[in-house]
This record gives C-alpha cells, structure tokens and sequence, in this order.
C-alpha cells in the first residue's frame, strides 16, 4: 500500500485564497497588510525562501518591503533596522530572515521584534504564550504548517502516539506543544540526536515528524504501517541527472511512503505551507492591530 500523499503546496494556496479575502476586508477598513523582510548577506537558499516569501505576498495582496543589508552587517545596525520597523506603523509584520551573518546574535535580535509584529513567532514573548497554551495569537511558521496539514487530512491524534525527532525553538519544540495541547491531545516524544533506539520508538508512534536537518535519515523500517509521517526537512543533494546538478531532498527515505498511511512530500509539503503560515500571522497581526 502507498501512502496519501499531503498536498502542502495545495493547501497553501487554498489558505492563501481566504486570506486574499481578509485582506480585502482590511483595506476597506483602511488598513493594507505590510511584511518588512530584512535580508543581511548572501546565502543562496535565504535569497530563494525571501523571494518565495515575497512571490506568496503578492498572491495575498499583501504589502512586502525587503531590507537587504550587506555580509558584514554589524549587530548595531541590525538592531537599528529592526528598531525603526518596530516604530513605523505602516509595519505589521517583521522577518528577519535566518541565519543572520556570522558575528551577529540572533537571538538579540529575535528579543528585539515588536512581539506584536513577530510574524515567525520566535519571540519569547509568543513562545512563552505557546508553553501557557494560549495558541491563539502568532505561532511558530512551520509547526502551525504541520497542524494545519494534520487537521485539513482529518488526522485525529487524541490518545495517539507521537514522535518529533528534532529539538529546535523554531520547529520541534513548539511543534511537541502544539501536538500535547489540549484539543489534540497526542502524547508526545521528543526525540533527538542522543536519543538511543530512536528506530523503536518510531516504530510505536502513529505520527512521526522529521525535522533533522540530514537527508533521508527516517527509514521505512522505523515506521508502523499506516502511520502519519511529516518530513519537515530541506536538504540539498547532488543529483547529476540534473542540469543544476542538485535537487531537494527531505529528512526521510522515499521508501517510507510504502509503509505509511499518509505522508509528506518534498518539496511541496511543509515547506509551502510554512510560507502560508507567514502569510497568515502577517494578516493576523494587521488584525489584532485593528481590534
Ligand atoms: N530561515 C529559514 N526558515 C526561516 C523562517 O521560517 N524564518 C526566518 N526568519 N528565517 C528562516
């Protein structure tokens, strides 16, 4: 049996469709929906997600400035840039696009958004509110992404078994809450790169997130069949059948999709949907201005 393959980029569009609406229903009252993407140095993947970013904005019909900012950027002048977003009222969401050049602290500058204008919801303010169970307001990308694409695959997780390999503040630790929270109701693992037999703990789950970092690490034996796998990573591998010479790869192994009862695909899974998610926080926090 193959698995049901989620459909993120689908999804996204159909989440970006409503938002459309809202937008509209904003600049009647006035109000356009403005995202300010600051993008420091010259990563070639960061050029890519911000203009994906920017291209997303532009099917909602929200405002996007992009704030380019050379390599060697100091920590002041970010801090100033993100100082002036957060003082200009045409402003309602704030990106600053990760990783920050090397010798700059981005966790500095993640404290020193508006947390009413933290569209990546990274700030500790938003994720202190995460961890109280108050999921209401501006989540994390790319954990809001996986919920959603549970929830619209009417997955239902109350009891359930579930594993999140990966402990970041951005992905696997925020998505652990979401997926305890009351209403949901899995029980959770956190799984990580000491954890020893992760391949037996994966194997009782009923939901196993990837959000690795390394490519096709999750095998097809590490999954009970029928079980729900979401590949949270992006990997770039060479693949000389390609004219670029590369190709994206996620966290698990294409074989598992014989194994598994739904499953993820990259790209065109959580990836989109991330970009979807940023969107929504961005007309979320045009919004809660409004109120
Ligand atoms: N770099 C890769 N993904 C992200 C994201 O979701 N937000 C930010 N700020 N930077 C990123």
């Amino acid at each position: 049996m193959s698995a049901v393959i989620l459909d993120g980029k689908a999804l996204g569009l159909r989440i970006e469709a409503h938002l459309a609406e809202r937008v509209s229903a904003l600049k009647d009252s006035g109000v356009e929906p403005h995202l300010a993407v600051v993008l420091a140095g010259d990563d070639p993947a960061s050029h890519v997600y911000v203009r994906n970013k920017q291209r997303a904005c532009e099917r909602c019909g929200i405002k996007s400035t992009r704030i380019d900012l050379p390599n060697d950027v100091s920590q002041e002048d970010l801090m100033q840039v993100v100082a002036n977003l957060n003082s200009d009222d045409s402003v309602h969401g704030i990106l600053v696009q990760s990783p920050t050049p090397d010798g700059t602290d981005e966790l500095a500058i993640t404290e020193a958004i508006d947390p009413s204008k933290d569209v990546d919801g990274f700030h500790p303010t938003n994720l202190g509110r995460l961890v109280m169970g108050q999921t209401d307001g501006l989540l994390p990308c790319t954990p809001a992404g996986v919920m959603k694409m549970i929830e619209d695959a009417a997955i239902d997780l109350s009891g359930k078994k579930a594993v999140v390999i990966g402990r970041s503040r951005i992905v696997g630790m925020p998505l652990a809450l979401l997926l305890a929270q009351k209403g949901i109701d899995a029980t959770v693992t956190i799984a990580h790169s000491r954890t020893q037999d992760i391949a037996e703990i994966c194997r009782s789950a009923d939901l196993v997130v990837a959000a690795i970092g390394r490519p096709a690490t999750v095998q097809a034996d590490w999954i009970k069949p029928g079980a729900t796998v979401i590949d949270v990573g992006i990997n770039r591998v060479a693949d000389d059948s390609r004219e670029s010479g590369s190709r994206l790869a996620g966290d698990v192994d294409p074989a598992v999709k014989e194994v598994a009862g739904h499953m993820t695909p990259v790209p065109g899974g959580v990836g989109p949907m991330t970009i979807s998610m940023l969107m929504s926080n961005t007309v979320r926090a045009a919004e809660m201005r409004l109120a």
